[in-house]
């Protein structure tokens, strides 16, 4: 069952929002070569913790961390490590943030500092992706519109799109019952409808689609050791445009 939540309730998600946004915005300042992803897990640990909130992924399925962070290429579910980030690395941070038992979702990829061209041709096109997605995500359209959206984009710019992975329906609960697969054929699926929350997350990676799971269960990567990239919003159904409950500015 799809939950539609309420304006008040989409209204206390966009509180938990706020803190994800403003600790993806101090990433921004503290990321560049020489930090660990560990740091980073803990930063963002300590900031969430300190606005009163939770960070919601840490102990979810047993995962030991806030953050997800993925480099190069890891395309999801990277754990944070003491390895030190190098120059021309691209890290994706993903976090959950809970307050008051409302969630919020967001993942971004960042340039660790001088990254090579086809990098930031990479991420520039997965940002993209996400806005195109968001675009598409009006009351009458389906949720394969934003999959075939999302993937044609991807695809015309010759890159590939993660089938494993999709965004999903989120609330009280980190994954609800909707899925959005960020690849597939337009006007198919559920309708999208005012009240309907949910997060779109394309993973695109620079050469083949397929990945490896580590033995460690959970972090997936590229079968070709590709770089991947991935930007991630929660956004709430309206009248009228969507609502970016995430969005950083
Ligand atoms: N934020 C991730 C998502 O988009 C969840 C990561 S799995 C976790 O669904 F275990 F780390 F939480
Ligand atoms: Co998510």
């Amino acid at each position: 069952m799809v939950v539609i939540k309420t304006e008040k309730q989409i209204g206390l998600m966009r509180e938990a929002a706020k803190i994800l946004t403003a600790c993806h915005r101090e990433l921004r300042t503290i990321i560049r070569p020489g930090i660990t992803t560990l740091e980073i897990d803990q930063f963002a640990e300590h900031f969430i913790q300190s606005h009163g909130a939770k960070a919601e992924q840490k102990g979810y399925k047993g995962y030991a961390f806030a953050t997800c962070a993925s480099v190069n290429d890891e395309i999801c579910h990277g754990f944070p490590t003491r390895t030190p980030l190098k120059d021309g690395d691209i890290v994706g941070v993903d976090m959950v943030v809970n307050l008051n038992g409302w969630l919020a979702d967001s993942a971004w990829t960042y340039a660790v500092g001088q990254i090579s061209e086809q990098a930031e041709r990479l991420m520039k096109v997965t940002k993209e992706c996400l806005y195109i997605g968001i675009e598409t995500s009006v009351v009458g359209n389906r949720i394969g519109d934003i999959s075939h959206a999302i993937q044609s984009h991807a695809e015309a710019q010759g890159f590939s799109v993660v089938e494993e992975f999709t965004g999903h329906g989120i609330g009280q609960i980190m994954h609800e019952d909707l899925q959005v697969p960020h690849c597939g054929r337009p006007h198919r699926g559920e309708r999208l409808r005012k009240g309907m929350v949910f997060t779109i997350e394309p993973m695109i990676n620079l050469g083949l689609h397929h990945l490896k799971i580590d033995p460690n269960e959970w972090t997936a990567r590229t079968i070709d050791g590709s770089l991947s990239a991935q930007y991630e919003h929660t956004i709430a159904i309206t009248d009228n445009s969507p609502l970016i409950l995430t969005e950083q500015d």
